[in-house]
């Protein structure tokens, strides 16, 4: 393609995945398929790389980040950044309008209140409608330059819709994980070993300011924008400046409600006390915002914060129980979890039994005793939490809780590492938990996907003495398996060719399951890509290892003591020997012809001589471009055995050529 030509493609391609992005994150309407979108965002990359010079900063392929910042460079806020007075009491806040009324001489006014959104506040600049920086709150009056890691966020948008923009403008607001998102992150984090993250706030303060926007594409935060700023905007109230916000196309939560007076406010408040769990979002309070931006001007500032707005703050649910006893739980990695196990009892709609109490420091901290009266709470998170003890119902007879010193699984002496707060049981390869932990970390999807496989049979062939660690699975033989309780011939060929499948599935997901403590499926990947063979990253030193991006010193630490384990190494030959793949494959496309150059081809059905991916590998060798989904802009439908009649009648009506396994094969003069 000529520059020019490429020019075009990549206006009319960024044109359209603007477009698309907006519907799908701002109106949860999609108009195309994610594999579709994907393959546009594709060529779009591909046209960028091929051309530099054509990719502008406002490219959706942004999204996908890829770009490392080293250090975040400190950013002036042109107007600052403040914060608000807050408040827990309904008095307080009769007495804040009470300022309010006095400070505008008893003139009209009216408030908007809002949800106060549990992240970080970011603000985004805009120069001709394009954004062009992201930066922290940082210290209110400077904060980091972010502007990498704020493009991946979907809902934000590179270029505002519509034309009347100001030349300069901010759009300041909430960047904020999903509590669904926070979940998925923590699931895996525990998969791996790793310490969790405390809550979604601090993940997303986390996720923001992490060096390789490409980790943080793929971590979904989320934004709610809550202030228009800039000099001289035309408007009169921040409520037009939120309905701004959303002709531009930016992420407002419709949330918020305009009050006449403090008993609507509290009305509000009311309101949202409970329905705002149902939030995607945490929230901790409402935030009251006088709406006429003159007035806001007349009442002006405190040091600190605004004199025309206040946040006023939900307490967090809580209740008072007993604690009857603290038990421990051993995790795949040998972490030991104390759990509090609890009076039964009510709160937020849910009776808690139990609660986590992470490690000896929490238990020393709150100075715990079995029998104690406790306070337990929930806040966003979902597991409770015991935030103090009711001293004076303490028994006077109780003593110190005394944390074991022994695995309560396999009885070997605890380990706590300087400097860390979890205890470890370091009998890796002979206490139960780990052992049946490893195994099933290791057959997950994400990993060697044996599916075929799952929590129960682990069980028996760990009971049976079979399996004890995951080389062993490779020796299983028929008998082994079709002895077990519950298992017939056809259940027993099916695990077997589980296993046997196994030895196709990539390197870099191989190396996720060995479970090496730190390494999740990204590390593993860019281990994987970097080193490209188990050989090589068994050999790496410390220091190789610290300069591959995003890999640091305490994954590095892990990885090098992982490989200095003898018994590692003997593990890793056994797999080797049973055919496992420990060298990534690079899938370099060998051009053979361009019969298909410039095509978009949907393949149906089965055919004489390609397997299902191998004709897509076929297309691609040709120049062609596979597609999944019948659409105006496909070309050729190449139609094989049992098609379904409805894609047929769909390609005819739209006019798509459609040929046969033969004509196929004739195209590209194949046979
Ligand atoms: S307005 C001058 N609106 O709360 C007023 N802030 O303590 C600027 N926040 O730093 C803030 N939701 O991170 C505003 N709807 C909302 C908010 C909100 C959350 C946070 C924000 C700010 C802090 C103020």
């Amino acid at each position: 393609m000529d520059k020019k030509a490429a020019e075009q493609k990549i206006q009319e391609l960024s044109e359209k995945l603007h477009y698309y992005n907006y519907k799908y994150y701002q109106e949860s309407v999609s108009e195309i398929s994610d594999y579709e979108f994907d393959m546009m965002l594709k060529e779009l990359i591909e046209l960028e790389k091929q051309f530099p010079d054509l990719k502008s900063s406002d490219s959706p392929s942004q999204r996908v980040g890829g770009d490392i910042t080293k250090n975040f460079e400190t950013v002036e806020h042109k107007i600052p950044m403040l914060s608000l007075g807050n408040t827990y009491s309904k008095e307080e806040l009769d007495d804040f309008d009470g300022r309010v009324k006095r400070g505008l001489g008893d003139e009209e006014y009216e408030y908007f209140c809002e949800l106060k959104f549990d992240g970080v506040a970011i603000s985004l600049h805009y120069e001709n409608g394009k954004l062009i920086r992201g930066v922290t709150r940082g210290d209110g009056s400077k904060g980091d330059d972010i502007t990498n890691n704020a493009k991946t966020i979907r809902t934000i948008p590179l270029k505002v819709r519509g034309n009347d923009f100001p030349e300069y403008f901010e759009a300041r607001g909430e960047v904020f994980l999903p509590r669904e998102a926070f979940n998925e992150i923590n699931r895996e984090r525990e998969e791996n070993g790793e310490a969790l993250l405390a809550n979604p706030r601090n993940a997303a303060s986390g996720t923001l300011k992490m060096q390789d926007s490409g980790v943080v594409a793929k971590r979904k935060l989320d934004c709610y924008l809550y202030s228009y700023a800039g000099e001289d905007l035309p408007i009169d109230s921040h409520e037009e400046g939120i309905k701004q916000l959303e002709k531009f196309g930016f992420n407002v939560s419709q949330t918020y409600e305009k009050c006449q007076n403090i008993n609507e406010v509290f009305e509000f408040i009311n309101e949202w006390e409970e329905k705002r769990h149902s939030l995607p979002v945490d929230t901790d309070g409402i935030v009251i915002k006088v709406n006429s931006l003159a007035q806001q001007e007349q009442l002006g500032f405190t040091a600190k914060s605004p004199r025309w707005a206040i946040a006023y703050k939900y307490k967090a649910e809580s209740s008072t129980t007993i604690l009857k006893e603290i038990t421990y739980q051993v995790g795949r990695t040998g972490a030991v979890t104390p759990v509090a196990n609890l009076e039964p009892v009510s709160l937020a709609g849910t009776t808690v039994k139990r609660a986590s109490l992470h490690n000896a420091n929490e238990i020393a901290r709150l100075d715990l005793r079995v029998g104690d009266t406790v306070h337990v709470e929930k806040g966003g998170e979902i597991i409770p939490k015991i935030t103090a003890v009711d001293l004076t119902k303490r028994d006077l007879g109780s003593s110190e809780v005394e944390y074991i010193k022994n695995c309560p699984e396999c009885g070997t002496e605890l380990v706590r590492a300087e400097g860390e707060a979890v205890h470890y049981c370091p009998n890796k390869k002979g206490c139960p938990p780990q052992i049946k932990g490893s195994i099933e970390h290791y057959i997950q999807r994400k990993a060697a996907d044996i599916d075929s496989m799952g929590e129960r049979t682990i069980h028996l062939l760990y009971e049976k003495g079979l399996v004890k660690n995951i080389a062993d699975l490779y020796d299983l033989t028929y008998e082994d398996v079709f002895e077990l309780e519950g298992f017939k011939d056809l259940s027993t060929k099916n695990l077997l060719k589980g296993i046997e499948e196994s030895k196709q599935i990539p390197f870099e997901n191989i190396l996720f399951g060995l479970g090496i403590r730190f390494v999740g499926k990204t590390v593993a990947e860019k281990l994987a890509a970097h080193f490209k063979n188990i050989d090589n990253l068994s050999r790496a030193s410390f220091e190789e290892l610290i300069e591959v991006p995003e890999i640091g010193e305490r994954i590095a630490q892990s990885v090098v003591e992982y490989f200095q384990d003898q018994d590692n190494i003997e593990l890793i030959e056994r797999l080797k020997s049973a055919g496992l793949q420990f060298e990534i494959k690079e899938t370099i496309i060998e051009q053979k012809g361009n019969a298909l150059e410039g095509k978009s081809l949907v393949v149906s059905g089965v055919f004489e001589h390609y397997g299902r991916d191998e004709i897509k590998g076929v297309i691609k060798q040709y120049g062609g471009k596979v597609v999944s989904a019948i659409s105006g802009k496909v070309d050729i439908l190449v139609a094989g055995e049992n098609m379904g009649p409805a894609k047929r009648q769909k390609a005819e009506k739209l006019g798509v050529k459609i040929i046969d396994e033969t004509e196929f094969r004739s195209l590209i003069k194949e046979n």
